[in-house]
């Protein structure tokens, strides 16, 4: 026995620029995330910046364009292609398309999602916009488990920021980015170590 444990394999599904799983994707190569790497990235839309990214990178990647498939079907292909990549930890980063039930019951604890506001306030699109118009002084960011319920989950990490009086929605929006950027990748070290439980609703250490 080395007592070396193989490296915990991520699969990324993005929709879009892509600059979450490129943070994830540079901690790893900076040594700050040890102990994992990037099986694949999973796109459901085939122009999507991060997938290209991904490429210029030279990591796996895959494409399944959802528009107009049945969700249940086309979760099916990407579950599939997760697994054929041996998957073990899937981090949702700008995936634009909800799960299937079925795909949640296939990695039990084992999605996580970032979401730009501090769960359980302004779930669903434009977090960032709903905080600012409602006039919060404090934001930030959520890393959770998906469960079937949108942006429900067990959280894992939340970074928080004052709002100032000098932001708009795209200066707050783009503060909280880079709290995501840290968050991701402290919340996969977390899970990665293995060194937790899950109680309840309470991610406990
Ligand atoms: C982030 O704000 C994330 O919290 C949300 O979608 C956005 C994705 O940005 N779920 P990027 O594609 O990672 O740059």
């Amino acid at each position: 026995m080395s007592g070396v444990r193989d490296p915990l394999r991520l699969g990324i599904l993005l929709s879009g620029r892509g600059s979450n799983f490129l943070a994830i994707a540079e901690s790893i190569r900076a040594g700050r995330l040890k102990g994992v790497e990037i099986a694949v990235v999973v796109s459901n839309v085939a122009e999507a910046a991060g997938l290209q990214a991904a490429r210029e990178l030279g990591l796996p990647t895959a494409v399944f364009v959802s528009m107009g498939r049945k969700r249940a079907e086309h979760d099916a292909d990407v579950i599939d292609c997760l697994k054929a990549h041996s998957v073990e930890l899937i981090c949702l980063a700008g995936y634009m398309r909800l799960l299937s039930p079925e795909f949640v019951a296939a990695f039990p604890n084992r999605i996580l999602n970032i979401h730009p506001s501090l769960l359980p306030a302004f779930p669903g699109l434009e977090a960032q916009t709903q905080a600012f118009d409602y006039g919060v002084q404090v934001a930030g960011c959520t890393v959770h488990f998906v469960d079937e319920h949108l942006d429900h989950g067990v959280i894992v990490v939340q970074r928080a920021i004052p709002v100032l009086e000098s932001d708009d929605a795209h200066s707050l929006s783009e503060r909280i980015l880079a709290e995501e950027h840290l968050a991701y990748t402290e919340t996969i070290a977390r899970v990665a170590s293995g060194e937790y439980e899950i109680r309840g609703r309470r991610f406990v250490k």
